[in-house]
């Protein structure tokens, strides 16, 4: 306990203000709060409630609030409830990366302008993860991560079916006729037992584990299955720490340092993360004034050892990651190894990184690696220049060896290869032409895809691991070279060249690459380049240009139209564009 005046008193017991206090009492009352409780009951606890009917992924947190709750009434909390704007990764229209952001706007302002003295965000899908951990950055009052956890383990047919790489495989064996639309939807179904997001690492366990890392979550917390009862234990215990924050004043600034971020993409390379977490670490960053790139991820990331083995880029699933130890186990080992850089840093419930995981262990080293002998040596991701953009990335860690041997295999040029590009402008006009065999579309092509970035298709579609033609598909090819300035699922086995920025609708590179072109990659020297003259390009530059740029497509809501002017590429996390820095809001 401390004196210190909390921030809700400001509301509810203001001296100075009396007339106001009484306004702002008198409706909170009205379902049976006392005045004792909001005056001097101890602090307003914030629950950012995620989960809705829209939002399956995280609906089960309507369930675990009530253990919350208890949670922080047991430390002598007040709990409310806090709406935060649903996002529902596969549901929502045209992406859910583009409600990302607004998310986090009206997180921002409701943690703002409300009598709230400490926060637990509820995490889970996707995007709900960065969205909550954006705002409470932002506006840097106490808070605390509890992830939902993940589904049970799918299983088809007696092999376990992960969330999304069910989707991809069954979408190969429909465009090669092997299974019926029904037995697609059978397959799709059996990766979602119960409650709980993506059991693959996919965006969301890899959003969880990393608000594991960074510290913002009890240690344990990431990687308990929804329905198991330690997920009812960890959210009590979480609603009873976040008000000993609260009086420790504990803020995210002092939690989410560079070196925590630092740690988060080591422990991201170590459990095979998604290629969307760049995305989201580099946007939480911003909003406490660190600046995170690319090149950090590479720099620090890209040497750390694959130890999960996990699909996509493994065998195993969402229950056996927990049963294997989960995220303690995986820095623990990291540690012992002595690959995580700031073991020191401090953490949600008051002790160091080293004082929760030291010496935790492997449980079961089928799923989860030791450093000494990891499923792979360097798992984290390159960042690309060249020019086509300045900066994409490529996830190593899931180059197959089919793909290794057909393209990063030629003695006299290891790591690179050359192709004619065979270029698509968006989704649907893949989707629309890419079983056309008159494209000509052969192995040695790479597919490319633009008009999908933040501005080109609002929020960035997670289109860029295109499948082969189907043709090609029934003669053996299951992935080609794939280039894009969209994003890709986080539960994509694709070794694709991602999230490339500037993007076409913003006058990037690949607005003037014309199918035909040879394209070079070059993962030794980390270039991507079309390998067309400069004149030639400059002359393009200027017809497209003349022609009005690149084509955008209109928007449909007043947000798309908002979030167009105000957006950063990827390589910057996709965040609100230059202007003044909001950060530490609450105490300004
Ligand atoms: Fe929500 Fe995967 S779709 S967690
Ligand atoms: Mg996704």
């Amino acid at each position: 306990m401390t004196d210190r005046k909390l921030r809700s008193r400001d509301w509810f017991d203001n001296p100075d203000d009396p007339e106001m206090t009484a306004l702002y009492l008198e409706r909170y009352l009205n379902y049976g709060l006392t005045p004792e409780e909001l005056r001097g009951g101890g602090p307003i606890i914030a629950i950012a409630q995620t989960g809705s009917d829209l939002s399956p992924c995280n609906r089960h947190h309507l369930v675990l609030e009530e253990r919350v709750r208890d949670g922080i009434r047991s430390a002598g909390g007040i709990p409310l409830q806090v709406p935060v704007h649903p996002i529902q990764e596969t549901g929502k229209r045209p992406t859910a990366m583009l409600d990302r952001n607004l998310a986090y706007l009206s997180l921002v302002e409701t943690l703002f302008g409300y009598p709230i003295d400490g926060v637990v965000l509820t995490i889970g899908c996707d995007k709900t993860t960065p969205a909550c951990l954006m705002a409470a950055a932002a506006v840097n009052i106490p808070a605390i991560a509890l992830s939902v956890g993940p589904m049970l383990n799918g299983w088809h047919q007696g092999t376990r079916a992960g969330s999304g790489t069910v989707i991809w495989l069954a979408r190969q064996q429909l465009a090669a006729g092997e299974i019926t639309p029904d037995q697609f939807m059978e397959m799709a179904a059996s990766s979602a037992p119960s409650v709980g997001y993506c059991n693959t690492m996919g965006t969301a366990s890899t959003m969880n584990a990393l608000a594991e890392a960074l510290g913002m979550e009890l240690p344990g917390g990431a990687a308990i299955p929804a329905p198991y009862r330690e997920r009812g234990q960890v959210a009590y215990r979480t609603g009873a720490r976040i008000v000993e924050m609260v009086h420790a004043d504990r803020k995210p600034s002092d939690i989410m340092t560079r070196e925590a971020f630092e740690n988060a993409i080591v422990v991201n390379s170590a459990i095979g993360g998604s290629t969307n977490a760049p995305i989201h670490l580099n946007a939480i960053a911003r909003q406490l004034g660190i600046e995170l790139t690319n090149e950090d991820w590479q720099r620090i990331g890209h040497h750390v050892p694959l130890l999960v083995d996990m699909m996509p880029a493994g065998r195993f699933l969402g229950e056996d990651f927990h049963r294997a130890g989960g995220v303690p186990s995986v820095i623990g080992e990291l540690m012992r190894a002595n690959l995580l850089p700031h073991p020191d840093v401090p953490t949600a419930n008051g002790l160091t990184m080293r004082q929760c995981y030291e010496g935790t262990g492997i449980i079961d080293a089928e799923v989860i690696r030791t450093a000494d002998a990891p499923l792979l040596e360097e798992a984290g991701f390159l960042a690309l220049t060249g020019n086509l953009f300045d900066g994409a990335i490529m996830k190593t860690s899931v180059i197959d060896e089919e793909f290794r041997s057909r393209y990063l295999s030629d003695p006299a040029d290891p790591m690179a290869f050359e192709g004619p590009a065979m270029v698509f402008d968006g989704p649907e006009d893949f989707h629309a032409r890419i079983d056309d065999e008159t494209l000509g579309i052969t192995p040695d092509c790479i597919l490319i895809m633009r008009g999908a970035g933040p501005i080109g298709y609002p929020g960035g579609a997670e289109v860029v691991n295109m499948r082969p033609p189907s043709y090609l598909i029934r003669e053996g090819v299951y992935a080609m070279p794939c280039i894009g300035d969209g994003r890709q699922s986080g539960t994509s086995g694709s070794a694709s060249i991602l999230n490339a920025s500037p993007e076409a609708a913003e006058g990037g590179g690949l607005a003037l690459v014309r199918t035909g072109d040879r394209v070079r990659v070059d993962l030794n020297v980390g270039r991507v380049d079309m390998l067309v003259p400069a004149g030639e390009l400059a002359a393009r530059a200027r017809a497209l240009e003349a022609a009005g740029g690149f084509p955008v497509p209109p928007s449909q809501t007043p947000w798309q139209a908002m979030f167009r002017r105000e957006v950063t590429p990827f390589t910057a996390g996709m965040g609100l564009r230059d202007g003044p820095l909001f950060q530490d809001i609450a105490r300004k």
